[in-house]
């Protein structure tokens, strides 16, 4: 049985994922804190900020996992926040904190309890880490989103590293989806140009219909991972 892991499956690109791979008839568990229940995959209520219970709920995902018959697995550390869109002075502590828990460190946390899993499986193994163009073009009012995008990179890039001479290592991977119309766009285009000055860009990009649908980018993601098209550690860019 294929598995697939998927953070932040309710909304957004990260529903288009689950839905993509259900579709390619893999065992799917969604972890969000959507309490909703679903009869073709498993929907895992988790507040990812929390990173102590997250730990727990994640190794009882990995205990259901044991029980199956495995042939792949995959983690997607899809899950994702913007915090506050504002400049530096006026944002407050505790939303910083809590868009580096969600971003960054809850996804070292699931990878590092999904290789070490993994360690017992000598079949396929990835971690794909959703980024983005933010990672490396900084914008003014999105400073955590930046750093926290170029932090998950660099997790991507060292795992492959760590893993390169391992038995049955486990590869990872990153992808850039592109501009994807979802609500984290409407927070976007919600924003004051005060707080974020290139505010009119994303406007201008919904209003003609540029941005990519959520559905595109989980088919070419399953399809990129699905292929031999990237070297473990890379990071790459959809639009590109
Ligand atoms: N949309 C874009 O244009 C774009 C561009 C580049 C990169 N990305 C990246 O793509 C990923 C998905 O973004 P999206 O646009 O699909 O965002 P979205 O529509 O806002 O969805 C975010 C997802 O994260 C989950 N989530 C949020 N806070 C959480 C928490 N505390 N604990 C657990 N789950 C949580 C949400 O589920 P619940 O609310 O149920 O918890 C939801 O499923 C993010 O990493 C984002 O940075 C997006």
């Amino acid at each position: 049985m294929d598995i697939a892991i998927i953070t932040g499956g309710s909304k957004g690109i990260g529903r288009a994922l689950v839905n993509h791979y259900v579709s390619e008839k893999y065992k799917v568990f969604s972890l969000s804190r959507s309490h909703e229940k679903f009869d073709d995959f498993t929907q895992v209520s988790v507040d990812l900020t929390d990173i102590s219970t997250a730990e727990h709920i994640f190794e009882d995902v990995l205990d259901q996992i044991k029980e199956l018959d495995v042939t792949s697995l995959t983690l997607i550390n899809n899950a994702g926040r913007l915090g506050d869109i504002k400049h530096l002075e006026n944002l407050r502590p505790e939303d910083i904190s809590k868009s580096f828990q969600l971003n960054v460190t809850s996804a070292f946390v699931l990878s590092s309890l999904f290789i070490e899993f993994g360690k017992a499986y000598s079949c396929s193994k990835k971690i794909l880490n959703i980024s983005s163009g933010a990672a490396s073009s900084a914008y003014a009012g999105w400073s955590v989103y930046c750093a926290s995008k170029a932090a998950i990179d660099m997790l991507t890039s060292t795992i492959a590293i760590e893993q390169k001479n391992k038995e049955n290592p486990v590869h990872s991977f990153g992808i850039r989806p592109g501009v994807v119309d979802t609500e984290m766009q409407t927070q976007i285009r919600s924003t004051d140009a005060e707080d974020f000055e290139n505010v009119d860009k994303f406007k201008e990009l919904k209003k003609n219909d540029q941005l990519y649908k959520p559905e595109f980018v989980a088919q070419r993601i399953f399809d990129i991972l699905n292929s031999d098209q990237m070297k473990s550690g890379e990071t790459i860019d959809l639009r590109e």
